[in-house]
Formats: structure tokens, sequence, C-alpha cells
């Protein structure tokens, strides 16, 4: 293993790009990362483990790097958990705490924490060319990891069977452990269940359904409350899939119905195209199929996104990759690259046909964020009118990130935008609008500055946006090379990497093509 750091991107020397360390969002201190891994809260601790080139920034030496943080905000870095060898890369995969001790790796009064990643097999192990489940165990609550002896526990003889996320299910049989896993190219997850976490017996698959255009890939199942009512409990089924995600490249699909402890079976409300939208051919039957699957993000850059297990409260908490299978080699900035997405909860609301994910970015962390003063004396009323106008709001600062909350009646507006990250002649920006024609969000990042470092980066993005009582309801979360939007109370969410040009700092509310009025409005300081 040879270090490609800086040699494989001189061109993005880190004094250059260091404006573009996020704020409040996960980064590795000088390194790639890619898919967060094992996400497991225990002892008061949340632990972060990642898809990690441990030397250099490009993917490769697939190993989990390790951070761990008490509000999902503040991180700190730790060495390398579960690095890759000669024999094997370490890919992605769960961590859990054998509470019961049935792996026998710890004890009942000290539980072991297990993780269950892919062993990626190199040409140099007897089973080079197979993807295979293995184990890993800590003993000291997450901080250092031993590779079990007897790796793999589970094969197909598949080199695509990867990303195992593993939870505790008390069905009408006692208690048993799940995983579910991906059959990458066949579009299929796979079920299997355990008794000692060593093993496993296969159970069922789903799919392919919905979008399947693409490979399939860390894929996460868990029970929620719909409307909070602990009498109507529904599983969700995340799937991430790369490409043929609604935005293009990666990105993750949700599925909604039943988990007997056998299979999953999704409510039909859930099922846009049940053999899966290639089955319908390249017909515009297809595209509309795609805009209809359940989309955990409508942006370019959230990817591989699952959630914590053994969290507090039962939260479901869900971490995603900010990034984008596309150009995700190519993002100009050193020695680090890539970041995670906010932490963000999970809620499932009940909807036409099929309940609905909503997300809310977790940044209780914080709670002492300072409101910006109005940078403009409309901002100061409180309630107050646009038409065919604008209104500046607070920069953007460097060194913190900003969350620009709002409740905008677009009224007879054609358009409400939000211009972010500008340039003073407010030629450069990016663009955030509703539009009222289409009822859309649009996150435009065409002109957002550095677009050239790929060709697929360029990119204007959409989703579907129902006005609830008239209302457009906004959390902009903006950090130095991202925008996060949660729209009608994290019904609607869509990421963006953007990076600005030096200077680019000029945010701006402005509606066109009529009246809208603004009911409230802040801008507050994060981090
Ligand atoms: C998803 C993924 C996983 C795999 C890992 C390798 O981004 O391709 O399927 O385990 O990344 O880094």
């Amino acid at each position: 293993m040879s270090s490609c750091l800086d040699a494989a991107h001189p061109e993005t020397a880190p004094a250059a790009t260091s404006r573009f360390r996020p704020a409040i969002h996960f980064s590795a201190r000088d390194t790639w990362l890619n898919d967060p891994n094992g996400l497991v809260f225990y002892d008061g601790v949340y632990h972060l483990f990642f898809q990690n080139n441990p030397y250099g920034n490009v993917w490769g030496n697939m190993s989990w790097g390790h951070a761990t943080s008490r509000d999902l905000l503040h991180w700190t870095e730790h060495p390398v958990a579960l690095a890759c060898d000669e024999t094997e890369d370490v890919f992605s995969g769960s961590v859990v705490v054998d509470h019961g001790n049935t792996s026998g790796f710890g004890t009942a009064e000290a539980p072991a924490l297990v993780a269950i990643y892919t062993s990626a097999y190199k040409a140099a192990s007897k089973h080079s060319g197979t993807q295979a489940q293995s184990l890993a165990y800590s003993t000291d609550a997450g901080m250092t990891w031993r590779k079990y002896e007897g790796n793999p526990v589970l094969t197909r003889h598949s080199a695509n069977f990867r990303d195992p996320k593993v939870f505790r299910y008390e069905g009408d049989q006692g208690a048993c452990w799940i995983m579910v896993a991906v059959e990458a190219q066949h579009q299929k997850v796979v079920f299997y269940r355990s008794e000692d976490l060593k093993s496993w017996e296969f159970l069922s698959d789903f799919g392919p359904a919905n979008a399947d255009a693409g490979e399939w890939e860390c894929p996460d199942l868990f029970p929620l409350a719909v409307d909070g009512d602990p009498d109507n409990i529904k599983w969700v089924l995340i799937v991430n899939i790369n490409p043929g995600a609604v935005a293009g490249g990666s990105g993750g699909q949700y599925f909604v119905g039943h988990f007997d402890g056998v299979r999953f079976l999704p409510d039909a409300g859930s099922l846009v195209a049940p053999a899966g939208v290639s089955a319908l051919g390249d017909s515009s039957a297809a595209a509309a199929a795609l805009q209809q699957c359940l989309w955990l993000d409508w942006g370019r850059d959230c990817y591989a996104s699952v959630s914590f297990s053994n969290a507090p409260d039962g939260r479901r908490i869900i971490i995603g990759w900010m990034n984008n299978w596309d150009y995700a080699n190519q993002l100009p900035t050193a020695p680090w690259r890539s970041s995670m997405t906010l932490a963000r909860e999970l809620r499932l609301t009940a909807g036409n046909g099929s309940a609905r994910l909503t997300q809310q970015p977790v940044l209780a962390g914080l709670c002492a964020g300072e409101e910006l003063p109005a940078a403009d004396e409309q901002m100061q009323s409180g309630t107050f009118e646009l038409r065919n106008s604008s209104v500046r709001l607070p920069e953007a600062v460097p060194g913190s990130a900003q969350i620009i909350e709002a409740e905008i009646l677009p009224q007879s507006a054609e358009e409400v935008a939000f211009h972010l990250f500008g340039n003073d002649e407010g030629s450069a920006g990016t663009v955030l609008s509703y539009n009222a024609a289409t009822a859309e969000l649009v996150l435009d990042r065409r002109r957002s500055g550095n677009t050239g470092f790929h060709e697929e980066f360029s990119s204007v993005e959409s989703a579907p946006l129902v006005l609830e009582d008239g209302v457009l309801k906004l959390q902009i979360v903006v950090d130095h090379c991202s925008v996060e939007v949660f729209a009608q109370d994290g019904k609607v969410v869509l990421t963006d990497l953007v990076f600005p040009d030096q200077g680019y700092a000029e945010n701006r509310l402005r509606v066109e093509g009529g009246l809208a009025t603004v009911r409230t409005l802040t801008v507050t300081a994060l981090g």
C-alpha cells in the first residue's frame, strides 16, 4: 500500500481548499472517507465508523475509520478501527451491542460491541474474488477491535454480497439477530437470521422493485411508529442505489411495509414499480415512476444513509455520506476529501396509501447558536411582503455554518428564491427556489463556484413540494461546501455540495412574478 496523497491531486493544495472544511459536518482530518459504518450508541457515546483510506484522499485501501461524539455534531477522530490487510479490504457494515453475550466475545455484565463487515477479498486470499461477511469485536467500548479468527461467518460465494446491517429482532418465537445485506448487482436485499452472530440461516430476499437501474447497496431495516402511535408500527427498508437515483448517480430510496421475522412485505402504496423501474424500459412511464419512488433525499449528495443501533429513547437517527460516486474522487479539497451529512432523526407520518418518512436535522448540541442580526431593515420588522424584489440576509461567516429558517406564503409569486453564497454582482451563487407553476423545490448549483472539476457536477435538482395552508416552510443548513434543505417539516429533503469561489458570501431572498409574504425569517450561526 502506498500513499496517494498529493500525488493524485496536486492541483488541490491544502491552503487553497481549507475554507471548504465543514464547520458542523464530520470530515476526516487528512484522508478520504465514504459510507458511514457501524453507527452505534454505547455508554453515552455515538460512534461513527466510516469507509476510510488511511493512506490517501481517493478511494482505496478500504478500512474503518473511527470518530466519536456525545451530541452528533462535535466529533473526535480516533485511530483506524479495522484495517485492510493483504487478504481483504474492510467494506461497509454495522455494529451491535451484544447485550446477551450471544457471541461469547464479551460477558453478560460487560457486553462486547460486535462489528459485522464485508470482507472484500483480494488476490492473496483463498476467497479471492468474493465478498463475504465477517466479524470483529471490541471489549473496550469500541476503541480497539480484533477480527474474529473464524471469518468469514457467511458466504454465498458471490462477488457482490455486501453491506450487512444487523439488528436484534423480538418475534413470537423469541429474539434473534437479523441481517439485511445486498446482492448488489441483482438488486436484491437478502435476509438472514442468527442466534450467535456466527452462524447464519437464509430467510428470504426482496427485489428488484422501484428504483433498480444501478447496484443496490447499504440496506437498513427498522420499525417506526406511524405518527408516534405505538399500536401502529411499520417497517422501513432503506435501499441505497448507485447509479440510478432520482437526481442522477447515487441516492437513497426506501420502502414502507411489514417485516414478519422472515420476509419484508411492502405496502402497496410504497410499490411504484413492483418489478423495478427498469422493467418499464426507456419510457416516460419509467421516468415518472422514478419520481414517485420514495426518496430519502432529492439532492445529488446523500448516499449510503443508515441508522444508529442502540440509539437512546427509541430514536431512529441516520447519517449519510454527503457525496455522489459520479464525481466523489475529484472533489476539489485536500488533504481531506468528503464529509458526512448531518445526523437526521426519522419519523413516519401517515400519507396517501403509505406512510412517509420525515427527517429533522439533529442540532440540539448547537442550541447556543447565535441568531445573526438582520442585514436589512425589512427583516427586522418580522412579517413583511416582497413583490418582485429582494431582501439581503446576513452573509455567510467564515468558520461558522448557518441555518436559515423561513415560513413564506408564496401567494401570487411565480418564484421564491434564496440566492446563497452569491457574489456582489449577483451573477453567481447557489439558488434554492420554489417554483409555483410546477410546485417544485429546485436547487441550482450551475453557477455556485467551482463546478469544473468534473463534468457531472454542474446540475439542477428538483423535488415535488406541496404547500401546507399556502405556506412554504424551510430549514436550510449552509456549511462551507454544502446546502442541506429540510422543507415542510422534513417531508422533502435536498442535499447538494457546492464549492463557492473565494469571497462568495452574499445571501439574499428574492421574489419574482408577484407578491409573497414572509411570515418568519431568521439566520442563526452554528458551530
Ligand atoms: C457504497 C459502497 C459499499 C461498499 C463500500 C466500499 O458506497 O460501494 O457497497 O461496501 O462502498 O467502499
